[in-house]
């Protein structure tokens, strides 16, 4: 089962290094994130797989790295600083601020009054200056200097299609990658790192003839568009997402956004919300390349509804030598969130599991002490309710009390699978503080899942942050620490070696199996005999002894390195 919450995943990305909330210090800003050592090393990954399969696996794609600040004519002639906006609705009485298209009853105001200001369009993208100005806002000086941070990778390819093109002799077909930064002031960011204001994008600009260049034989719009939303689905499936979870979706006539013909949506199937877009695939026409250029003739204006681009200094087309003519290619984009893809990955490979059989004794008294703690949990959930409408301090909170008592039964009935989240439960759920026979009952059921249980990420190997862990079975053994971190050093020129001796050997492997290592190798002293060392895998937990002189060969294979 992968994660059953985006919380589980929160928790554990906070205390083991992978994300963590941005300006804690001083208590946070709305939605932006840190990538700690360990999510640096997965979302690096993320880009690196994505980089290998759609630049150096093929032989048409180039790569690129353009600017994020560009003319603030490429947002005007884009159409997104007229256009790329959401409706903004305000709750009058509490002030709360809600996308018009997004509002459910569940999103309602929560002050109950749902007193709403009529939709406004607020323009999604962050607005900046170049050079030193305190003009007012919307002044003539102010406009000249603005510039806004892009809110998608794809303009900066637009904007250099011909260099690429002549400076790399490439026909058409063919493609432009990039990964980097986009940025968004969304009106509801949320979900963890699903939706954020500030995150990582990786663009492709698909090059291709227009319609009526296509000879036969040679692929039409409609069919690169096809060949590429197998293509990503793929890609997504090779890095471990079970096909149940991701599913193509074509966008309706309505949803598409204004530069494209037809848009494929990858889905993936979230714990908590459901299925959301980790991808988009759509086919742009040559509406992006038309935007900017000069001299485009009015019929194909009037086509792709555009106005006269006066301040453009190039025509961004193509001659095509087989064709012996000019014209604007036609484009197809896989647009992918790095950050996105990371959530979708982590959820995925997130796994609670026994590591054996618990005492069939220490379950059952668990489970006879259940509805003990659920009746004591309805009588103080009745007390505070009395307190309150006498307007005295409640001890406790109803509504944290009731949810806790739905989750509790409903995971203790399936015990012992559920061990370690009945143990979360008793731990850490906010209805369960200061309840008696929870600080009673909590101590056992965590020591049992300690002993019984591990949280794993069967993350793909190309995915894991860290490829592998050593430990040294003693550690004030000089000879055994010696060969131990000996092979740190061997194996940390090809990727992230993690070196650890600071508790048992059981323990040791439960850290990394968290963090998704997919290879431990323990040091010991039959090493110092007969050269090999105990090699574990993290999914089927198999050990097995390996000669020194095999691991590079072993791990290289395995790794999806060779
Ligand atoms: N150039 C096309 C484009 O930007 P998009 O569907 O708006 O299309 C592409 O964005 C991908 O970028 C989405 O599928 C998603 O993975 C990611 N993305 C978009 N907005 C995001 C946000 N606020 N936070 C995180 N990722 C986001």
């Amino acid at each position: 089962m992968p994660a059953r919450s985006i919380e589980q995943v929160r928790n554990l990305c906070k205390r083991r290094g992978f994300v963590f909330p941005g300006s804690a210090a001083y208590g946070g800003l709305g939605s932006f994130w840190d990538y700690g050592p360990l999510g640096v090393e997965m979302l690096n990954n993320v880009k690196k797989a994505w980089w290998r399969n759609v630049v150096y696996e093929r032989d048409d794609v180039e790569g690129l790295d353009a600017a994020i600040l560009m003319s603030r004519k490429v947002w005007q002639h884009s159409g997104h600083e007229a256009t790329f906006s959401d409706p903004l609705v305000d709750c009058r009485a509490c002030h709360a601020r809600h996308r018009a298209d997004h509002l459910t009853d569940d999103t309602c105001p929560k002050c109950g009054a749902p007193a709403l200001t009529g939709p406004r369009s607020f323009n999604l993208m962050f607005k900046s200056h170049v050079g030193p100005v305190e003009a007012a806002a919307g002044s003539e000086e102010e406009m000249a200097s603005r510039v806004y941070l892009r809110p998608e990778t794809a303009q900066g390819i637009f904007m250099n299609f011909a260099h690429v093109q002549r400076s790399l002799a490439r026909k058409v077909p063919f493609g432009i990658a990039q990964v980097g930064k986009a940025f968004r002031n969304e009106i509801t960011p949320g979900n963890f790192i699903f939706r954020t204001r500030e995150f990582e994008q990786m663009e492709i600009e698909f090059f291709i003839k227009p319609p009526q260049f296509v000879q036969p034989g040679e692929k039409t719009d409609e069919q690169w568009h096809a060949e590429w939303v197998e293509q990503r689905y793929n890609w997504w499936l090779s890095l471990g997402v079970e096909e149940g979870r991701l599913r193509r979706r074509a966008q309706e006539a309505a949803e598409l956004a204004h530069y494209s013909k037809a848009t494929t949506d990858l889905e993936y199937l979230f714990p908590d919300f459901g299925w959301g877009e980790v991808e988009g695939i759509a086919n742009r026409t040559d509406y992006d390349l038309s935007a900017h250029s000069k001299d485009v003739p009015p019929e194909d204006l009037k086509r792709l509804k555009l106005e006269t681009n006066a301040d453009s200094v190039e025509k961004l087309d193509y001659f095509d030598p087989d064709a012996k003519a000019r014209y604007v290619p036609w484009v197809i984009e896989p647009s992918a969130g790095a950050t996105r893809a990371m959530l979708a990955f982590l959820c995925e490979a997130y796994h609670e599991e026994l590591t054996k059989e618990p005492p069939a004794a220490e379950v059952d008294a668990i489970r006879a002490e259940i509805p003990a703690v659920v009746k004591n949990a309805d009588k103080k959930a009745k007390e505070a309710e009395k307190a309150r409408a006498k307007n005295e301090p409640a001890k406790h909170d109803p509504a944290a009390i009731a949810t806790f008592c739905v989750a509790l039964e409903e995971a203790a009935a399936r015990l012992p699978q559920s061990l370690l989240e009945v143990a979360a439960l008793l731990e850490d759920h906010p209805g369960a503080q200061n309840l008696e026979p929870v600080k009673k009952l909590a101590p056992k059921v965590v020591k049992l899942a300690e002993d019984c249980t591990r949280v794993v990420l069967k993350l793909h190997p190309t995915l894991a942050p860290v490829k592998l862990a050593v430990f040294p079975l003693k550690k004030n053994e000089a000879a055994i620490v010696d060969v131990a971190k000996r092979l740190k050093h061997q194996f940390q020129r090809f990727f992230r070696v993690a070196y650890d001796d600071s508790a048992g050997i059981g323990r040791l492997y439960r850290r990394q199996d968290e963090i998704g290592t997919p290879f431990c190798i323990t040091v010991d002293f039959q090493t110092l005999e007969d050269n090999t060392v105990t090699v574990r895998e993290r999914d089927t937990m198999k050990q097995e002894r390996v000669k020194m002189e095999d691991l590079k060969h072993l791990l290289f294979t395995r790794l999806h390195m060779g």
